[in-house]
């Protein structure tokens, strides 16, 4: 192939509002200690009330056109799992807001994977020739679907937008995104789920009282998927790119839990600093995580141009993605 999808910009944007594990010690039974050691987790942002995802979409999205120094794109793309509404899409409404007229724009779901299995299909657009320039926006608002009484899922997600620009390139290009490895595992579907408000559970005014309409996951087993399966695909893309598996110098991954990253790099017998942490301060923002970790990763300097990356990502479904790239000089807005 001598089209490649090449990473041109990057943007983030979180919601002001902080909520420290004291702050949730304070309405549930939990506490810092609790949580920092066995998550990792510190603090995360959490949207106002009303704050939809399609507000944070816009921002990481400006953001990432103005690093990229476009206007406009061909397409935008944005994987989520808290649209604004089950109907229309977000992506058209996040596409208009950004001024871009009438472009192509949809939305992916694959739950935590969904950034990466929306850069696959942006690098699909780009490799066909029906687009020269995507807009790739992962952003969720997970807050507006936990249970305000669960404390193993308030510990851990938060809200943020995390988005970057891809345009057709050539493959030898620092930022051409190599080798895309996806996978999925319906047999695992009930792992993590929102029981209520599908199709296969309407949420109905008869039976509103039975209905669940929270974010559901079984923490133990995730956490044992989570681990395998990155490690995997990580191992499977890099094998793809022609790399050793100690050739990785910095690896992006999805910012689940503290201790699954180190299981990961344990697994892959990497250094467990070759793999930059943003979850202290974000706790797991869903498909926002990878391109929001990127950013904090170039911001402190441990993802600099030329390195060769790997970013990977789990979530529900059961689905599970990897990609490589060698970092473009590319800085976060
Ligand atoms: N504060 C205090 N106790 C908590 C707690 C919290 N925030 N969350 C869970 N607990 C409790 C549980 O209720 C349970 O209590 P019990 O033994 O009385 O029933 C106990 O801690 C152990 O629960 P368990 O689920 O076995 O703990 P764990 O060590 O597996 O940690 C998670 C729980 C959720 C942090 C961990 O399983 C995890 O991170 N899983 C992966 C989640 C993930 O990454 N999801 C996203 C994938 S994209």
């Amino acid at each position: 192939m001598d089209r490649a999808a090449v990473l041109s910009g990057l943007g983030t944007w979180l919601p002001p509002r902080v909520v420290t594990n004291d702050d949730l010690a304070s309405e549930l039974d939990t506490s810092d200690e609790w949580i920092r050691s066995r998550t990792g987790i510190g603090r995360r942002h959490v949207a106002e009330p009303g704050m939809a995802t399609s507000d944070l979409a816009v921002e990481a999205g400006r953001r990432a056109l103005k690093s990229a120094s476009l206007d406009t794109v061909d397409a935008v793309i944005v994987a989520t799992t808290t649209p604004d509404r089950p109907c229309p899409g977000t992506a058209p409404l996040v596409a208009a807001q950004l001024g871009l007229d009438t472009v192509a724009a949809f939305d992916v779901g694959a739950v935590c994977t969904g950034f990466l299995y929306a850069l696959a299909t942006a690098n699909g657009l780009i490799a066909a020739g029906t687009a020269h320039t995507v807009l790739v926006i992962g952003a969720d608002v997970y807050s507006s679907i936990l249970d305000p009484q669960d404390r193993s899922t308030r510990a851990i997600f938060g809200d943020g937008a995390g988005a970057v620009v891809l345009r057709a390139g050539a493959p030898h290009e620092a930022g051409a995104l190599g080798p895309l490895v996806l996978g999925s595992d319906g047999t695992g579907s009930e792992l993590i789920m929102v029981p209520s408000g599908g199709s296969r559970d309407p949420v109905r005014a008869a039976t509103v009282q039975q209905a669940d309409p929270y974010f559901r996951m079984a923490g133990k087993s995730v956490f044992r998927h989570a681990v395998e399966r990155m490690a995997e695909a990580a191992l499977d893309a890099v094998a793809q790119t022609g790399w050793e598996a100690g050739d990785i110098e910095v690896f992006i991954a999805h910012q689940a839990n503290l201790r699954i990253m180190h299981a990961v790099a344990d697994r892959m017998q990497l250094p467990r600093s070759r793999f930059p942490v943003h979850l202290d301060r974000v706790g797991n923002t869903a498909a926002a995580s990878i391109p929001l970790a990127m950013a904090d990763a170039v911001t402190s300097g441990a993802l600099r141009p030329g390195q060769r990356t790997v970013a990977a990502a789990f979530g529900g479904g059961l689905t599970w993605g990897a990609c490589t790239f060698r970092w473009p000089d590319v800085h976060p807005v």
